[in-house]
């Protein structure tokens, strides 16, 4: 079974088995059947995060769980739950529809509500941490079901509970935010959010604006998977210590770096685009010619193993010539 409409590389591997669960049912009775028969399981959201390096010998299961919920909490706030299989955009949009503020910074992110919660999805000065109050999922080691609270995320820089202790055990069956009905905050610090709403000509922007905004930024520098496949960021960006820091700015006086306490996060793309590789083709992949840090289905043929092998000469590169060690964001199977 082609796995190629399953991951937005557009990665033409296969699975053994697949079947698409719409509800909690569904799910309980196919991760039973994979026990019952021995089959790994691997669970399929968006497939915006993942890299496909070969065949898979077990069973795939697409989530494909729907329906969005609305409890008023009080005059301002609004708890919005959405099930794992909502599209994240679509999902963002319904809730601008409804001039609920907090996702307006993450529109456009690819992906389906169920996975945004595992690495804490981030764009544009807003992470899903920032409005997240709680998610459902299911322990496919006794199929019970459990909520996790923000705290019990452990949430960090694209990362979460789900991506460390609690990897390949918990599916997320649904996730509530706490969004505003009227006092909103607008965030505008991203530098690239504000220079948009300039050229739109907006000073006062409503959360609409934002998201269009975002849009805007989004579509003129990240390739749509729909075209050419890609998952966004392929690595993190690093955070090194800040003595580190200030050494490579000896040698490289225009490296950009965000610091905080005593270390400093610098943008992967820049390290990308220096050591030459912005818009650079190996074979099929490619690194994206408007942002490094994405890495591209440059001819829609190309396998994982290709696109895994040119993360790798990244990787070295990036080391060979900062002494920063990338780590990739994406996940790899
Ligand atoms: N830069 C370059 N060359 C490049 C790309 C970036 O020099 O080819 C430098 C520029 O100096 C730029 C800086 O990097 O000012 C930051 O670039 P950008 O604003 O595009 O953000 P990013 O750090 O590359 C991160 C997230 C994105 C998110 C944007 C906006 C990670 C790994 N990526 O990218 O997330 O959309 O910030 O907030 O943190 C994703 O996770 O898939 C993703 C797209």
């Amino acid at each position: 079974f082609s796995l190629k409409p399953y991951n937005t590389f557009g990665v033409d591997a296969k699975a053994k088995y697949f079947t698409e669960v719409q509800t909690l049912e569904e799910l309980r009775e196919a991760v039973r059947y994979s026990r019952d028969h021995h089959l790994q399981s691997l669970f399929l959201g968006g497939g915006s995060n993942i890299l496909l390096t070969k065949d898979f010998d077990g069973l795939a299961i697409k989530l494909s769980l729907k329906g969005i919920s609305e409890e008023d909490l009080n005059e301002n706030e609004v708890l919005v739950t959405a099930k794992a299989g909502e599209n994240w955009h679509e999902f963002v949009m319904y809730t601008l529809e409804k001039n609920y503020g907090g996702l307006e910074n993450l529109s456009l992110i690819p992906g389906n509500v169920g996975t945004s919660p595992m690495q804490n999805i981030g764009a544009y000065g807003t992470e899903i941490k920032d409005v997240f109050v709680s998610c459902t999922v299911l322990d496919i080691k006794n199929l019970e079901l459990k909520t996790f609270s923000l705290e019990e995320c452990h949430f960090g820089y694209r990362d979460s509970v789900f991506k460390q202790e609690g990897k390949d055990r918990y599916v997320i069956l649904e996730v509530t935010f706490k969004l505003t009905k009227k006092d909103h905050h607008i965030k505008t610090e991203y530098g690239a959010i504000k220079t948009e709403l300039e050229n739109m000509g907006i000073t006062h922007p409503t959360i609409q604006d934002v998201s269009r905004a975002v849009i805007n930024i989004r579509q003129s520098k990240l390739p749509d998977p729909k075209e050419t496949g890609n998952a966004g960021s392929f690595f993190k960006n690093p955070t090194i210590p800040l003595a580190q820091f200030e050494n490579l700015k000896q040698q490289f006086e225009n490296i950009p770096g965000y610091p905080n306490g005593d270390f400093v996060k610098v943008p992967a793309g820049w390290l990308i685009e220096q050591c030459g590789w912005k818009g650079k083709h190996i074979g099929n992949a490619a690194s994206h010619k408007l942002q490094a840090l994405v890495i591209v289905n440059a001819t829609g043929n190309a396998t994982g193993k290709e696109i895994f092998d040119f993360s790798t000469e990244i990787i070295n590169s990036v080391k060979e010539k900062f002494g920063i060690e990338l780590e990739r964001e994406v996940n790899i199977l």
